[in-house]
């Protein structure tokens, strides 16, 4: 399972890059428009942060033939990048065509199962449920999530599954135990579920314990 940082912030994605575990990065205007700074500039450094890892970067053009020429624009930025266009009937063809063309894309603003499939008949690399938007309008939105996998394995669609708009521990938990191929997770939500308080108490435990004996070296 790969885990991406859901952020534009630079400075994050250096010091969480060091971890070894993070596989590739989600922006969206949202985050590039926090970051502040020249967007394409931002873009590039994270590919270069993470030239392993996978980059995603969303189209801000509206008009499908617009969105094409953006997605074309974006894909040529850097190897590592997929270009993040949004899950809406106008630009299905665009997304046929750009498929065909084998630009590496994210489909954003999933909701359905029913979107998932189009999405993954088309081809996409991947396709990005937003499981926090549906909790903000009173409905499960980790359901889909388990939808969406049990779709993607019954009809064998080579397309990857990434649980995106994670809010807390539990969507994260439930991206996993759904058998999300990926799950994007915001920094604050990474630093809550890495942490525990147990685990500080244990150390804390061990190293007053160690310091009874009075040894200065070891081993
Ligand atoms: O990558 C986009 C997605 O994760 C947005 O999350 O919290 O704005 O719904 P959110």
């Amino acid at each position: 399972m790969k885990i991406f940082l859901d952020t534009a912030d630079v400075k994050q994605i250096e010091k969480w890059k060091d971890t070894g575990l993070i596989d590739g990065v989600t922006t969206n205007p949202t985050h590039l428009s926090k970051a502040k700074g020249n967007p394409r500039k931002t873009v590039l450094e994270i590919c270069k942060l993470l030239p392993k890892g996978e980059i995603s970067v969303e189209v801000t053009e509206k008009k499908p033939d617009a969105v094409y020429k953006q997605a074309k624009a974006i894909a040529k930025l850097s190897k590592n990048i997929l270009v993040k266009i949004p899950c809406h009937r106008d630009y299905y063809p665009i997304i046929a065509k750009l498929a065909k063309e084998r630009v590496k894309m994210n489909i954003t603003l999933v909701f359905t199962l029913i979107q998932g499939l189009m999405m993954c008949k088309l081809g996409v690399d991947y396709i990005s449920p937003f499981v926090g938007r549906w909790d903000d309008i009173d409905v499960d939105g980790v359901d889909v999530l388990y939808q969406l996998r049990h779709m993607i394995d019954e009809y064998g669609f080579e397309t990857g599954l990434l649980a995106a708009s994670i809010r807390g521990v539990r969507h994260f938990n439930e991206a996993i135990m759904a058998g999300s191929d990926v799950v994007t997770v915001p920094i604050s939500v990474l630093e809550k579920s890495t942490d525990h308080l147990l685990t500080d108490q244990g150390i804390e435990k061990f190293d007053a314990d160690w310091k009874k004996l009075g040894i200065r070296t070891f081993p």
